[in-house]
């Protein structure tokens, strides 16, 4: 008969080719790889080669870049979902489609199981697992490993185990420092050495993506970023496909020192954790995006798309996305973004964004009603028969009850 075979998640890094041999031999399956392309770069070169050196039967890489950025950075960016106010959640958005790629893979080679290299710990086995699950609850069933959840191994148990598997685990000199990293095209985030002590400060080898202030043009940038129905479709009016228009962002506000996060974070598990983020483009087009809706959007839209916007954070971070609420958030934001068409402008300079002018043909902005000068078409003797109304409450209460400010 055959050997079973399972579907590993394989980003081409140490865990993960340690993970592709320990599961041909604790589990005594086959194994095939599958690398998912979110747009991580230069990182995949040589991926297969690597898989090849573990035994693996076959190893597959998949580009979804476009498929991440439609329907998942998008949706992100368009609820505003900034995780705890400051993380776009790049790692957070890749994993649910990611989870969904792996199920996919699964059912094409006829797998029974499905592989991710996260630990116990953190918040990407809770979206791993959720997401698999939940997507393969209709068909036959699929085991769910997790070697280094399982292993236990220490760091440097596993370079024995992988030198002991004649894998080439030389990745960097032993004097400098090994952050664990994940990185696509909506961001990096970057943790463990020294990071884990609250208190020091992030050394700038912790940063690849971001220039340090000190370092960046003494002269600003200004772009104009174009959005049609909260998605962005141009930069200095040149008409860009999702893909392009994030790297290039990334690469002109990483430039600028723009992105660079440093949070104390609450992770799903429990735990606090420092994480560093570089997001430089995700910045950029939350806090345009953000400006344009303050002309599109009306007071009340606004304030509710600022709370779906948490909820939409949580959720996301929480492994929720295979959910029916997620699939009602995302009408409900798709409903508010259907006018929030427009131009924003800003500026970057030495590690900040600044917006300097928004436009819309939807802008409910009206000159005529907010000049101070001769053009002034607001009535302002209507104001007192609004105000007069407007206060009848108050004066009501006032009036009857014994209030304790005002007397
Ligand atoms: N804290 C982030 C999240 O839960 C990132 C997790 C992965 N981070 C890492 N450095 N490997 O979404």
């Amino acid at each position: 008969m055959a050997r079973e075979k399972c579907v590993l998640a394989y980003s081409g890094g140490m865990d993960s080719t340690i993970s592709a041999v320990w599961i041909q031999e604790q589990y005594d399956m086959d194994v095939v790889t599958l690398t998912v392309d979110l747009g991580a770069g230069p990182e995949l070169d040589g991926v297969r080669d690597r898989a090849r050196q573990a035994g693996v039967t076959e190893s597959l890489i998949w580009d979804v870049r476009d498929e991440f950025v439609q329907g998942y950075i998008w949706n992100g960016l368009k609820a505003g979902a900034m995780y705890e106010g400051v993380y776009a959640l790049s790692t957070a958005l890749g994993r649910p489609l990611m989870a969904k790629k792996l199920v996919e893979a699964a059912r094409q080679v006829g797998a029974t199981a499905v592989a991710h290299g996260c630990t116990g710990k953190g918040n990407d086995q809770v979206r791993f697992d959720a997401g698999i699950m939940t997507l393969a609850a209709h068909g036959d069933p699929l085991k769910i490993i997790a070697p280094a959840r399982e292993w236990g191994m220490s760091r440097d148990e596993e370079k024995l185990y992988a030198a002991k598997a004649g894998l080439d685990v030389r990745e960097v000199g032993d004097d400098q420092r090994v952050y664990s990293i994940d990185r696509n095209l909506w961001g990096q985030a970057i943790e463990g050495e020294d990071l884990e002590d609250t208190w020091f400060a992030p050394p700038e080898d912790a940063y690849s993506w971001t220039k340090p202030a000190t370092d960046t043009p003494d002269e600003a940038v200004e772009i104009e970023i174009s959005f049609e129905q909260g998605v962005p479709v141009s930069l200095d009016g040149q008409k860009l496909d999702g893909v392009p228009l994030i790297e290039k962002l990334n690469d002109i506000a990483g430039e600028h020192g723009v992105g660079r996060i440093d949070h104390l974070e609450n992770r799903l598990v429990g735990i606090k954790s420092r994480e560093v983020y570089e997001t430089p483009a995700a910045v950029v087009l939350h806090d345009a995006l953000r400006a344009l809706e303050t002309a599109c959007l009306a007071r009340d839209q606004q304030r509710m798309r600022a709370y779906v916007g948490q909820q939409y954070a949580d959720l996301v971070y929480d492994g929720r996305w295979f959910t029916g609420y997620r699939e009602d958030l995302d009408a409900m934001i798709d409903s508010t973004m259907r006018y929030v068409t427009g131009d924003v402008r800003v500026k970057l300079y030495k590690g900040s964004v600044v917006v300097t002018g928004r436009r819309s043909e939807y802008s409910l902005y009206d000159f005529g009603l907010a000049t101070y000068s001769k053009e002034d078409e607001f009535d302002h003797l209507a104001a007192t028969g609004f105000i007069d109304i407007y206060s009848l409450p108050a004066r009501i209460q006032h009036r009857t009850q014994t209030m304790h400010d005002a007397r």
